[in-house]
Formats: structure tokens, C-alpha cells, sequence
């Protein structure tokens, strides 16, 4: 995804933003999230002595009804870690094309798992059981093993997608029977199970490991739990320590992820109602030729040549004041969080309106 701005712009950039639409990683703290850091109790987290982050592993576990968790310091760290303890070097990961751990995690699937991944081409992010069949390859001595299945919920790029609990049944039910194991990214999973009103650990039933990022949605300013098995866990933690993951007083970042689950969970539902707005407006303005249809607090779409597409359309947004992130040279990506209300869709919209209408 050709971003137009990125961590290298100049801080400028960023602080002439006003309408935050680029991503909902964007959100700051709220001031109540600070003050609950104030009052965590904190030992060291490598000696399981950080009580705060205990509770907060304890408190994904049961959400997403797994065994054990352990807290990451990313989400990237949880795919990573997920995709070593589950495979070896020159296994295949089956995965769809358009997923994190393809594009945007600088091929660390290669790197610290020497993996292959098999990409699928999705339907908005989503595969079928049988897409998964086919390509489980047979054991021949001259083909790469196939060993894991992974999921990303909601699919980011595909347009914030929601996989169907029976899709993700059907899905882990052919991995499993094929010995292969299974892998949710659940960057958004909270936005999945509060727009589908599914609980979260339903969607999770069937994957060997699942985890939640505390910094997207839910408005923490750093952190991610990975969910698994007591088994799986313990080998991540091995991963997690080796790779420099390991901290000390994790508890005032864990504060942040507990205040987040208890105050900013049912809320996903206001960046919905948001996020489907600006898809019904957009897809009214003469300049857009698609919207894909908005399941969560994801809006992408593509613009009418003749019109700002893709870079052009962001840059131009910028000099509004709005940022959006670019999909491809005619697609941009809009999304909804914590810190953009009513008032900024509004200006979004207006904005929007000026260069597609
Ligand atoms: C679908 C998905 N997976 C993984 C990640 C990585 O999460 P983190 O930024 O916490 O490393 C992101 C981040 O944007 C994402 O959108």
C-alpha cells in the first residue's frame, strides 16, 4: 500500500492534520486511560511478577476463550511469534494475498520462520474451505510442507471484512483434518464481534492461536495479547524472550489495554455507524466509482479517472486538513476510532465532496 504519508514524513505533515481518517492506529490516550495508568501495580514482567499484565493475559484468555495468553508488545510480534511456534523452516503458511503478514510485516515470515506463505486471492479478504484444499499440497519429499492456515479478522486492506463464523468453521475444519494448524490475526476482532454481535472467542473457537491489538480500535497507545493454548503459549514466551520482546514493568502499558476492554469496546459500534456514513456519501459523489461495502470502521474505495485517485486524492485531502491512506494508484482507504466524531465526518464528507462531487 503506497502510503502518502509515512513515519519518515516530516513531523509537519502530521501536525497539520486535523481529520485523523488515516488509520485508527492514530488514537492517543484518553485522558481517563492515563490516569488508570497511575494507579497500576507493576513488578517485572519477565518473572511473571507484573500483576497488571497478568490480569490483562488472564482477561484475553477468557475473552477469547483460549487457555493462556501472553502480552506483546505489537501485533506484528504476535503474527510472528504465532507463525514460528506453528511451523519449520520451509513450511508454507496459506494465507490471503492481501494480508499483513504478506505486505507490512518487511517479510519477517522469511526471515524468523524461513517460511514460504501461499497466498490466495480472497473474496474481500476472505477464502473458502475449498480454496484451502487445493492448495494443501500432498506430502512429497520435493514439496513444501503446508502447516498452518492464517486468518486476519476483520481483513484490513480488503476493506474491514467480516469473516462468518461458519466460513471460519468450514476453514479450520479442512486445516485440522489435514493436520495443518490455524492462525487468527485479530487486529480488529473486537470490531468483528461487536458489528456481528458474535462474541469474539466464537470466532476464535477454532483457531490454535488468536490475538487482539489493544492500540487499534480500542485506543491503547501501545500492546497486543496473543491467545493460544497453555502449550503454545509457553513456546511463544520463548520466542518472546529470545527476540527481545520481554519486559519489565509492563503493568503501565497493561493499565492502558485493561481501560481500553472495560470502556472502549462497546463503542466500536459508534465508528461503525460512522464509517457506514461516509461509505453511503461516497458512494453518491460523481467521482467514485466503487465503495466497498462497509462492515466495520473500514471505508475503501476507488475514484473515476478524470477525478483525484489514490495519492493525488490524499494529498489533496491533506491540504484540507484530512488525512486518508492510499490503497493503489486509484483507491484510498478512510477509517474510523476513538479520536474523529460526528463534527470530523462532517468536514471529512465536505471535503470529499469538493474534490469528487
Ligand atoms: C490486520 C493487521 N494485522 C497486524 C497489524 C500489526 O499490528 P501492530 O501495529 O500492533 O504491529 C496491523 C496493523 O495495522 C493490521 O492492520
Amino acid at each position: 500500500m503506497a502510503e502518502v504519508m509515512t513515519e519518515t514524513e516530516p513531523e509537519t505533515t502530521w501536525s497539520s492534520v486535523r481529520y485523523n481518517f488515516y488509520s485508527d492506529t492514530q488514537t492517543k490516550p484518553t485522558r481517563a486511560m492515563r490516569e488508570a495508568v497511575l494507579e497500576a501495580e507493576v513488578g517485572d514482567e519477565q518473572l511473571f511478577a507484573d500483576p497488571t499484565t497478568l490480569r490483562l493475559e488472564r482477561r484475553v484468555a477468557e475473552l477469547l476463550g483460549k487457555e493462556a495468553a501472553v502480552f506483546m508488545p505489537s501485533g506484528t510480534m504476535c503474527n510472528e511469534i504465532a507463525i514460528k511456534v506453528h511451523t519449520d523452516p520451509s513450511d508454507e503458511v496459506i494465507c490471503e494475498r492481501s494480508s499483513h503478514i504478506v505486505g507490512y510485516e518487511s517479510g519477517g515470515p522469511a526471515m524468523l520462520s524461513g517460511v514460504m506463505l501461499y497466498t490466495l486471492d480472497g473474496d474481500r479478504g476472505r477464502f473458502s474451505a475449498e480454496q484451502v484444499r487445493t492448495a494443501i499440497r500432498p506430502a512429497a519429499r520435493y514439496m513444501p510442507r503446508s502447516r498452518l492456515v492464517s486468518v486476519e479478522q476483520t481483513a484490513n486492506l480488503a476493506g474491514g471484512s467480516i469473516w462468518p463464523v461458519e466460513l471460519l468453521d468450514e476453514v479450520a475444519e479442512v486445516a485440522h483434518q489435514a493436520g495443518l494448524s490455524t492462525h487468527m490475526d485479530g487486529a480488529r476482532l473486537m470490531n468483528a464481534a461487536v458489528a456481528a454481535g458474535v462474541p469474539a472467542a466464537r470466532f476464535a473457537r477454532d483457531m490454535d492461536s488468536v490475538w487482539i491489538d489493544l492500540t487499534k480500535g480500542l485506543g491503547a497507545s501501545v500492546g497486543a495479547v496473543l491467545a493460544g493454548g497453555g502449550d503454545f503459549i509457553e513456546q511463544a514466551w520463548r520466542w518472546k524472550q529470545q527476540w527481545g520482546g520481554a519486559m519489565r514493568q509492563s503493568g503501565i502499558l497493561a493499565a492502558m489495554g485493561l481501560y481500553a476492554l472495560d470502556h472502549h469496546v462497546d463503542r466500536l459500534a459508534e465508528d461503525h455507524v460512522r464509517a457506514a456514513r461516509i461509505g453511503e456519501a461516497l458512494a453518491g459523489m460523481p467521482g467514485v466509482a466503487e465503495v466497498v461495502p462497509v462492515e466495520t470502521n473500514i471505508v475503501v474505495f476507488r475514484t473515476v479517472e478524470g477525478f483525484p485517485g489514490g495519492p493525488g486524492l490524499a494529498e489533496a485531502a491533506a491540504e484540507h486538513g484530512a488525512a486518508i491512506s492510499v490503497r493503489d494508484e486509484r483507491s484510498c482507504r478512510i477509517v474510523t476510532h476513538l479520536d474523529v466524531d460526528d463534527r470530523d465526518v462532517d468536514v471529512l464528507l465536505e471535503v470529499m465532496a469538493s474534490l469528487l462531487g
